[in-house]
């Protein structure tokens, strides 16, 4: 595989990044996911957007321009033959000369931006979509700025480990009561014809996926809900789902080991992946 480091394509093998770098130390760093689908980037727009706000936030740098992350996006696509998968892009601020909390100065410590592909041949038609998924619920304890898209991604493998565990397929995290997201995706409930979504604020990601779901919804006459959900709330719904660049929309069937409605994939949640897989490709 042909990877991006700091302005050169190289093969995997040979791309190298410093033990010093704060993406390794501090898990100083911001990352983006976009799908590619019959070899066409998903919502590139829509992900150069929230990068840009995730290193505004944090006062960090871009070592590239969006027309020229674009066409990396682009050209790493096509030297590895991706049809179906993902792109991952990482900007950590560097590696200065020492470990030190203070954030070094970036005029002499440059970023790092690194890129590479995942092939998932299947993503559009994968299988999971016609069974749904089961979700256990635990507690929220990441920090308090999830709307800024970190590479701090301990808690929620932790969360997947858990929902592994208990045999189901990822975990809901639940503050005060309340369902932020999942541990890798927006979280919605339905009832009856209203779709159901916590509003955005900087307890969850601002899902790319979830801006256009929740806008192909409305263009479809669904009602949409921006609000807070209990987990006994969510149990008691008609049908459950979440979005995912990775993902698109996938049917939730069970929540902490009870089964919601027939337990199987309801109508909402799959109608509502079939549009977003024909109106983003
Ligand atoms: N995760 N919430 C969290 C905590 C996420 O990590 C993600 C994305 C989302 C959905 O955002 P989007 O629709 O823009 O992908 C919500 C990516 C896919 C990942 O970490 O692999």
């Amino acid at each position: 595989r042909t990877v991006y480091v700091n302005g050169e394509y190289l093969p995997e093998t040979e791309a190298k990044v410093s033990i010093f770098d704060r993406g390794f130390l501090m898990a100083d760093g911001v990352y983006e996911v976009t799908s590619v689908l019959d070899g066409k980037l998903i919502d590139f727009d829509g992900h150069a957007v929230r990068l840009q706000r995730s290193l505004d936030e944090l006062e960090m740098q871009s070592p590239i321009s969006k027309e020229d992350l674009l066409e990396v996006h682009r050209e790493l696509v096509r030297l590895n033959g991706v049809e179906e998968g993902m792109i991952y892009l990482q900007i950590t601020r560097g590696a200065p000369d020492d470990r030190d909390f203070v954030f070094p100065d970036p005029e002499t410590t440059a970023p790092t931006i690194v890129l590479f592909t995942q092939n998932k041949p299947g993503l559009a038609d994968n299988p999971a979509a016609k069974k749904g998924m089961k979700v256990i619920s635990i507690e929220d304890i990441r920090w308090g700025r999830r709307d800024i898209k970190t590479v701090q991604l301990l808690y929620p493998s932790m969360g997947k480990m858990m929902a592994k565990k208990a045999g189901a397929d990822d975990a809901w995290m639940i503050q005060d009561g309340f369902v932020t997201e999942g541990t890798s995706n927006n979280a919605y409930i339905v009832k009856g014809n209203k779709i159901i979504t916590r509003a955005k604020s900087n307890d969850i990601l601002h899902g790319i996926t979830r801006a256009a779901v929740l806008r192909f919804a409305e263009e479809a006459q669904m009602e949409v809900e921006e609000r807070n959900f209990t987990i006994d709330e969510a149990r008691e719904a008609d049908e459950a789902f979440i979005t995912s660049a990775s993902t698109f929309v996938m049917p939730v069937v069970e929540i902490d080991g009870a089964k919601l409605g027939d337990g199987v994939p309801g109508r909402v949640a799959p109608r509502l992946r079939e549009i977003y897989l024909d109106e983003s490709r």
